[in-house]
C-alpha cells in the first residue's frame, strides 16, 4: 500500500487573499508530514493557478473539485482534464455527491470523467456514498456497487490501479454527523470485496492496493479514531480543511 492520502476540498469557498493566508500557514507544517502521507488541496477552479503556483516544489499537490468528461469544444463553463494537467494538478474529484445530487451527474458521466482524468495522466478520486434514505432502506451496498460498476464498465477493473475511492456517506457531509467506526469499516471492506469479486484472477485484483479514503464531517476531534481503522487509507476533508489549525491537526492524526 502506498502512503495514506489526505485531501482538503475547499468547495466553493475562499478568495485570493484568504487562500494565500491559509496556504502560508499550512505549507511549512504539512511539508514536515510528507514523509508519511500524501497531501492534496482542491480549491475552486479559478484559484487552481494560484494554488498550483504556491504549492510548486513543496511536495503538496493540487486537485480539482470536478472536471469535464469532454476533451474540448462547446461546453460552456467546463474545464477539461488536459487543462488541469497543464496546471500540474495531480488529482481530480469525480462524482462528489454534491455534483451527483445538485448537478444531476449520472454514474455514467462520472465514469467518463474518471476516464478523462486518467487519460490526462492524473489520478481520479471517485466519490461514492449513499443518502440517508438509501441507508435506511438497506441499499447502501447496492448503491455503492452501482457507482463502482459504472466505472468498471467504462475503464475496466484495472482503472482502479491508478485511482482512489472516497467513501462519503451523503448524510455525514457537512452535517457534523460522522459515520460510526463500524459503518465506515464495513463499507470500505464491502468496496474491496466487490472489486475483488469482479477480478478474474488475484493478479488482476486492485482491491488490496487501492486507497479508500473516508469523508464526512471529519475534524481534529474524530480524525484519529477514523484514521486508525484498518480499512481507512486517508481522508477527504471539507469544512475543516478551511481552517489551518484543524487541517494541520487532522494531517498529524494521519501521519
Ligand atoms: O469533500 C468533502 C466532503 O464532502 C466532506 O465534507 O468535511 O465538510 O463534511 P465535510
Amino acid at each position: 500500500m502506498t502512503k495514506p492520502l489526505l485531501i482538503g476540498n475547499w468547495k466553493m469557498n475562499g478568495s485570493l487573499q484568504l487562500n494565500q493566508e491559509l496556504l502560508h500557514r499550512l505549507i511549512p507544517k504539512l511539508q514536515q508530514l510528507q514523509k508519511h502521507i500524501d497531501i492534496a488541496v482542491c480549491p475552486p477552479s479559478p484559484y487552481l493557478f494560484q494554488v498550483c503556483d504556491a504549492l510548486a516544489c513543496t511536495g503538496i499537490v493540487t486537485g480539482a473539485q470536478t472536471v469535464s468528461e469532454h476533451a474540448s469544444g462547446a461546453h460552456t463553463g467546463e474545464v477539461s482534464a488536459s487543462m488541469l494537467s497543464e496546471l500540474k494538478c495531480r488529482y481530480a474529484l469525480v462524482g462528489h455527491s454534491e455534483r451527483r445530487l445538485k448537478y444531476a451527474e449520472s454514474s455514467t458521466a462520472v465514469a467518463a470523467k474518471f476516464e478523462a482524468v486518467q487519460n490526462a495522466g492524473m489520478m481520479p478520486v471517485l466519490c461514492v456514498g449513499e443518502t440517508f434514505e438509501e441507508r435506511e432502506a438497506g441499499q447502501t451496498r447496492q448503491v455503492i456497487e452501482q457507482q463502482l460498476q459504472a466505472v468498471i464498465d467504462r475503464v475496466g477493473l484495472a482503472g482502479f490501479e491508478q485511482g482512489v475511492v472516497a467513501y462519503e456517506p451523503v448524510w455525514a457531509i457537512g452535517t457534523g454527523e460522522v459515520a460510526q467506526a463500524l459503518q465506515i469499516e464495513s463499507v470500505h471492506q464491502a468496496i474491496r470485496t466487490f472489486l475483488s469479486s469482479c477480478a478474474p484472477s488475484r493478479k488482476e485484483d486492485p482491491s488490496q492496493r487501492l486507497r479508500i479514503v473516508y469523508g464526512g464531517s471529519v475534524n481534529s476531534s474524530n480524525a484519529a479514531e477514523i484514521f486508525n481503522l484498518a480499512e481507512v487509507n486517508g481522508g477527504l476533508i471539507g469544512g475543516a480543511s478551511l481552517k489551518a489549525d484543524e487541517f494541520i491537526q487532522i494531517s498529524e492524526s494521519l501521519a
